[in-house]
C-alpha cells in the first residue's frame, strides 16, 4: 500500500477521549437565552390563532412575521420555510419561545394554545399526486427487447425510514451584536448556512460568519437540516440584545423533527430471453415527505443506480419523488442508492431463483467491465475489481460450504448467509462540482514555515482533521505538526463546498494536493505566502446533461462485495449475526485505521437499517422516539466483522483516493436480507425485516405444514 496509507493517531483524538472537546452544548451558559421551537400538531392545515401564556421578562416568542428577509430556508430550492403558519407536516416549526431559564421556556411552550384549520394530508407517496422530480433513463431499445422476450418476470421492492441516529443531537447558537451575526454549532457544510442565514435574516454577506463546533456524527443529518435551524437562532437572536441565543435539542426532538432516509418503493420488470436478462423497465419511486431539501440529488443518485453493478444492455428508469404530509427526508450515507441497491440486489436474486441458476454466479454474469457504458451512456473509464472481490469474499466467509450446510435445517436455530455486490458514483452526480459548487481552497504559510489548511469542510468523525493534513504534509515534505487545520469558520475560509457525497477527500484533499505543489514552487523561507486552488474538472468525462440524464454521472465509482451470516432463533425471531465481511475498493486509503473504521461503521449501520431500524410514522406521527425503541445496531451486534481493502487508485485522487465515507453503507442491508431469506427459504420483499416479520413468517409456515399433514 502507499506509504501515506500507514495509520496515524487522529488530530482530535485526545480532545474527545479526555473530554475537553467543546460541542455546542459545552458553551458556558452564562447570559444566555434558551429556545425552544413551537412544532405544529397537525399534518396538514393552517394556523387560526397562537395563545401564547402570560410571558415574564426576559422572555419572548417569534414566528414568520420576525423573519426580516425571506421566510425561506435556502437550500437547492427554496420551499422550506423558517416558521410556518401552514404546517405541512407534524413537526413542522411555526414558532419559538426564547427566555433566560431553559425550564421555564419548556414549562410556557406547553401553555401554549394553538388552534389549526385542518386539512387531509397525504402519508402515501404512492397515492400523493404531488411529484417534486422526475427524472427518464432511456438506453438501448426496450420495446424490443420486451416485445421479443419469452416471459417477463416483475417484482417490487420497498425500503423504510432511517433516522442518523449521530451521537450529538442537533444544536445551534446564534448571537446579533454591533451589526454582525455569529453562529456556530453542529453542521456539515458551513457555506449551506452562511448562505441561508444571508437569505432569511436580509443582513449583509460580510456580517455573518458561521463557525463550525465539533460534531458528534452527521451521516448526512447534518447536510441540510442545520440550515433550517440556524435561520430560526438567527431570526430569535435579532431580537435577543446582543444575547447569544442557543437551541439545543433533546433526542426526541431530534428523531421526531429532522430528516430521515428517504422510503422507497422500486418496481421492476425484467425481460428474460433464453435465460438471460434482456431489458428492465423500472420506476424508482421516493417519499420525499413535506418539503424538497435534498429530493433532488437523492433522487438523480436513486435512478442511475437503479441497475446496479449489472450491464443490461435496455434499460427504462422512471424515477420521482412525491411530497407527502411528513418530515422532509434528506441526505443519508449513500444518499439515495442503498434503497436501489437493495432493490436490485434483491431482484437478481428472484430472477435467478425464477430461472433455476445459481443467484451469485448468475449476477457474477452480468458484471460491469472496465469501458462498458453506464445507465446514463457514460462509461466505466476505470478497472472495475468486482470479480476478484467477489471471490475474496466468497471465500472469506466460506459462502459455499455454509450454504451447502444450512440446508435442511429444523431445529432451533436456523442460519443463513446472503452476499451483495454494489457501487457508490465518486463525488457529486453529474455537473454539481462543475457548475454549482466550484470549490476553492487556500494554503497559508507564515513566515517560520507553517502552513495552514484553509478550507470550509468539516470533520463530523470521518476522520477529515487528520487525513487532509497527512495529505498536505506528504505533499509539502514537511512534519505533520507544521500543518494548522482547525474547523473552518467562514470569515476564515474559502468555500470549497459541503462536507457530503463522500467529496472531502477525493476532491478536496486534491485540490489541496495541487495547492501545494504550486507553494512548493513558489516557497520562500522566512515569507508569509498564501496560494489557492479551484476546482478543474477532468478532461475525460462524458459531459452530463441532467435534462435528458445522459453522459458520465461520476468520474469513477467505488466497488463493495459484502457477505453476512444471520443465525435466527425461531421461538423469539430474534435475528443474531455472528459474521460479516466486506472487501471494499475506495481507491488509496489515505489513512488505513480511518478507512476500515469508516467501513466497519457504514456496514453496521446498513446492517441496522436492514433488521433493526423501524420509525414508520403512524398517521404522520413518529411512535419510537427514543433510543430504547428505536433500536441502533452496536459493535455488540457483530462481534466478528472482517473489513478488507482493495485499492484501485484512481489518478485524480490525492494519491489515488477515491469517495470513501458513503460506500460501506450500500450493500450491507441486501447482505443480511438475502442471509435472512436463506434461513427461512422465503422471498423478502421489503425492509427493515425484523424479529416481528420473522415470526409471521415462521407462524404462517407452520400453518401450511399442519395443512398438508
Ligand atoms: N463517519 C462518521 N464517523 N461520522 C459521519 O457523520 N458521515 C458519512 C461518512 N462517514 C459520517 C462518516 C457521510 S454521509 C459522508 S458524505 C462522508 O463520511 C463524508 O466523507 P468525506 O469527508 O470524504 O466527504
Ligand atoms: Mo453524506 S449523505 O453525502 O452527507
Amino acid at each position: 500500500m502507499n506509504p501515506i496509507s500507514n495509520s496515524v493517531t487522529k488530530r482530535d483524538h485526545s480532545i474527545k477521549i479526555n473530554g475537553s472537546a467543546v460541542y455546542v452544548c459545552d458553551y458556558p451558559t452564562e447570559g444566555m437565552l434558551f429556545g425552544r421551537i413551537l412544532r405544529s400538531g397537525i399534518a396538514k392545515g393552517t394556523v387560526k390563532n397562537v395563545k401564547l401564556p402570560e410571558l415574564p421578562q426576559g422572555y419572548y416568542y417569534v414566528d414568520k412575521t420576525d423573519v426580516p428577509g425571506f421566510n425561506e430556508v435556502h437550500m437547492i430550492q427554496d420551499d422550506t420555510p423558517v416558521f410556518t403558519d401552514n404546517p405541512q407536516f407534524i413537526g413542522d416549526p411555526v414558532g419559538m419561545l426564547v427566555g433566560v431559564d431553559e425550564l421555564l421556556v419548556n414549562e410556557f411552550l406547553l401553555k401554549i394554545e394553538v388552534e389549526y384549520d385542518e386539512e387531509t394530508p397525504v402519508f402515501d407517496a404512492r397515492l400523493s399526486e404531488d411529484v417534486f422530480f422526475a427524472y427518464d433513463i432511456d438506453k438501448g431499445d426496450t420495446d424490443s427487447a420486451f416485445a421479443n422476450a419469452d416471459r417477463i418476470i416483475e417484482y417490487s421492492y420497498e425500503t423504510g425510514l432511517q433516522e442518523h441516529i449521530y451521537l450529538e443531537t442537533n444544536g445551534m447558537i446564534a448571537q446579533y451584536k454591533d451589526g454582525k451575526m455569529n453562529v456556530h454549532g453542529s453542521m456539515q457544510c458551513p457555506y449551506y448556512l452562511h448562505r441561508a442565514v444571508v437569505h432569511a435574516t436580509g443582513l449583509r454577506h460580510e456580517d455573518i460568519s458561521i463557525r463550525q463546533d465539533v460534531t458528534g456524527g452527521g451521516f448526512g443529518g447534518k447536510e441540510d437540516f442545520p440550515s433550517t435551524l440556524a435561520c430560526q437562532v438567527a431570526v430569535a437572536a435579532l431580537k435577543a440584545n446582543g444575547k447569544p441565543v442557543r437551541v439545543v435539542f433533546e433526542r426526541e426532538e431530534d428523531i421526531t423533527a429532522t430528516s430521515k432516509r428517504h422510503p422507497s418503493y422500486c418496481t421492476y420488470k425484467a425481460a428474460i430471453k433464453g435465460g438471460r436478462i434482456t431489458g428492465m423497465i423500472v420506476d424508482v419511486l421516493l417519499d420525499a415527505g413535506a418539503y424538497t431539501t435534498m429530493s433532488m440529488v437523492v433522487l438523480q443518485r436513486a435512478t442511475n443506480g437503479a441497475c446496479g453493478v449489472y450491464d443490461i444492455p435496455n434499460i427504462k428508469i422512471h424515477g420521482h419523488a412525491r411530497k407527502t404530509n411528513t418530515i422532509p427526508n434528506g441526505a443519508f450515507r449513500g444518499f439515495g442508492g442503498p434503497q436501489v441497491f437493495f432493490a436490485i440486489e434483491m431482484l437478481m436474486t428472484h430472477i435467478a431463483k425464477e430461472l433455476d441458476t445459481e443467484p451469485v454466479k448468475f449476477k457474477k454474469s452480468y458484471f460491469v467491465n472496465q469501458g462498458d457504458s453506464t445507465s446514463t451512456d457514460g462509461v466505466y473509464h476505470f478497472p472495475v475489481p468486482l470479480p476478484v472481490m467477489l471471490d475474496d469474499v466468497l471465500s472469506d466467509s466460506g459462502y459455499y460450504e455454509k450454504l451447502e450446510l444450512f440446508k435442511n435445517q429444523n431445529g432451533r436455530f436456523r442460519r443463513g448467509i446472503g452476499v451483495s455486490a454494489v457501487f457508490h458514483g465518486a463525488g457529486f452526480t453529474g455537473n454539481g462540482e462543475r457548475d454549482v459548487i466550484k470549490a476553492t481552497v487556500r494554503l497559508s504559510k507564515s513566515a517560520d514555515g507553517k502552513v495552514e489548511i484553509l478550507t470550509g469542510n468539516t470533520d463530523m468523525g470521518q476522520g477529515l482533521l487528520t487525513t487532509l493534513v497527512k495529505i498536505v504534509a506528504k505533499e509539502l515534505d514537511i512534519p505533520p505538526d507544521d500543518v494548522i487545520l482547525t474547523l473552518p469558520d467562514t470569515r476564515r475560509v474559502p468555500d470549497s463546498g459541503p462536507t457530503v457525497a463522500s467529496r472531502s477527500v477525493m476532491i478536496v484533499g486534491e485540490l489541496l494536493r495541487r495547492a501545494c505543489l504550486s507553494l512548493k514552487n513558489e516557497w520562500i523561507d522566512g515569507e508569509e505566502q498564501t496560494v489557492e486552488q479551484h476546482y478543474r474538472h477532468p478532461d475525460f468525462l462524458i459531459p452530463f446533461d441532467a435534462e435528458v440524464f445522459k453522459g458520465d454521472a461520476y468520474p469513477t465509482y467505488s466497488w463493495a462485495v459484502n457477505a453476512v451470516e444471520v443465525e435466527i432463533d425461531t421461538l423469539t425471531g430474534y435475528i443474531s449475526i455472528p459474521g460479516a465481511w466486506g472487501s471494499f475498493d475506495v481507491g488509496t486509503p489515505i489513512d488505513e485505521n480511518i478507512v476500515i473504521g469508516q467501513m466497519e461503521g457504514g456496514f453496521l449501520q446498513s446492517l441496522g437499517w436492514g433488521i433493526m431500524e423501524n420509525c414508520a410514522p403512524r398517521n404522520g406521527k413518529i411512535g419510537n422516539k427514543l433510543l430504547c425503541d428505536y433500536i441502533v445496531p452496536t459493535s455488540l451486534d457483530v462481534t466478528d466483522m472482517n473489513v478488507r481493502l482493495y485499492v484501485e487508485e484512481y489518478p485524480e485522487g490525492p494519491f489515488g483516493a477515491k469517495g470513501a465515507g458513503e460506500m460501506p453503507h450500500v450493500g450491507g442491508a441486501p447482505a443480511i436480507i438475502e442471509a435472512v431469506q436463506n434461513a427461512l427459504g422465503i422471498n423478502i420483499y421489503r425492509l427493515p425485516f425484523m424479529a416481528e416479520d420473522v415470526m409471521d413468517v415462521l407462524r404462517s409456515q407452520k400453518a401450511a405444514e399442519k395443512e398438508v399433514r
